[in-house]
């Protein structure tokens, strides 16, 4: 049975989606929790009280993790509320999809700026932190998108393969300090991000999964409970596809 209780997961994006999934699930192996969002307070609000029926710590903070001195400023205080991190869950994603034929500059760089800068700054800004500890674990939300690309994605897809080198580069820094770092790469997942595309597409994407079907928040979040624990101590630099084999 996997454990995280005496642990602080940061999980940005934790609001809803796969985040919340995330942060319900790391709260019930027992880790006090640090929800990072932007958005609705009222979804935050409903995420925290899931958080809190698991038993443990919660806490909210607004914060746009692609501003650098926000993200700083976020990552202090939640040490200051918590007494340190232990586990940082990168989620926190957008979507700006259409062909590059009609992508404006604005929309890739607020997918880039979210999407990878904001994983950059979270990682930047724990990592000191990570090393005096001796021990960590990073883990960011990619995608199978980010590993094959996708038509009307190229601003998003960009934005995940980057967080697939990035990991990659960061578990070499931190290796020898403790500290893991992964990526997840989920396919086709029940979300907001996905119930916004046409019924039509629902259907073309999951029929091209060998699984014939869409997953659910929860398949990422036992993904990344994994990773967070103990047991996957010795795993570092890895993507691990949570996708039904969609990108097989
Ligand atoms: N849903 C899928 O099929 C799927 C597939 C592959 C990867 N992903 C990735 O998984 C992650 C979660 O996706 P989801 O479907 O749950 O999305 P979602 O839109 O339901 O939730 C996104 C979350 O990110 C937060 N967020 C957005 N911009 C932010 C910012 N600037 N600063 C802080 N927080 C911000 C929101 O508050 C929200 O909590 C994303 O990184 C997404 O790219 C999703």
């Amino acid at each position: 049975m996997l454990n995280l209780k005496g642990k602080t997961a940061v999980v940005t994006g934790g609001s809803r989606g796969i985040g919340e999934a995330i942060a319900v699930k790391l709260a019930g192996l027992g880790a006090d929790i640090a929800i990072v969002y932007v958005g609705s307070e009222e979804e935050a609000q409903n995420a925290k009280a899931k958080v809190l029926e698991q038993g443990v710590k919660v806490e909210l903070y607004y914060c746009d993790v692609s501003d650098f001195a926000a993200s700083e400023e976020t990552v202090k205080k939640i040490i200051e509320d918590f007494g340190g991190i232990d586990i940082l869950v990168n989620n926190a994603g957008i979507v700006r999809d259409c062909l590059v034929l009609s992508m404006k500059e604005s929309d890739f760089d607020s997918v880039i700026n979210v999407n990878l800068k904001g994983a950059f700054n979270m990682i930047k800004h724990t990592y000191s932190h990570f090393m005096r500890k001796r021990k960590g674990r990073i883990i960011s939300i990619s995608s199978v998108v980010g590993l094959n690309g996708n038509a009307g994605q190229a601003n998003y897809s960009a934005s995940k393969a980057g967080i697939v080198g990035m990991t990659k580069s960061v578990a070499k820094e931190l290796a020898g300090r403790g500290v893991t770092c992964n990526a997840i790469a989920p396919g086709y997942i029940e979300t907001d991000m996905t119930n916004a595309l046409s019924d039509k597409v629902k259907e073309q994407v999951a029929a091209s999964i060998p699984m014939k079907k869409r997953g659910k928040p929860e398949d990422i979040a036992n993904a990344v409970a994994f990773l967070a624990s103990d047991e996957a101590s010795y795993i570092t630099g890895e993507v691990l596809r949570v996708d039904g084999g969609m990108a097989m």
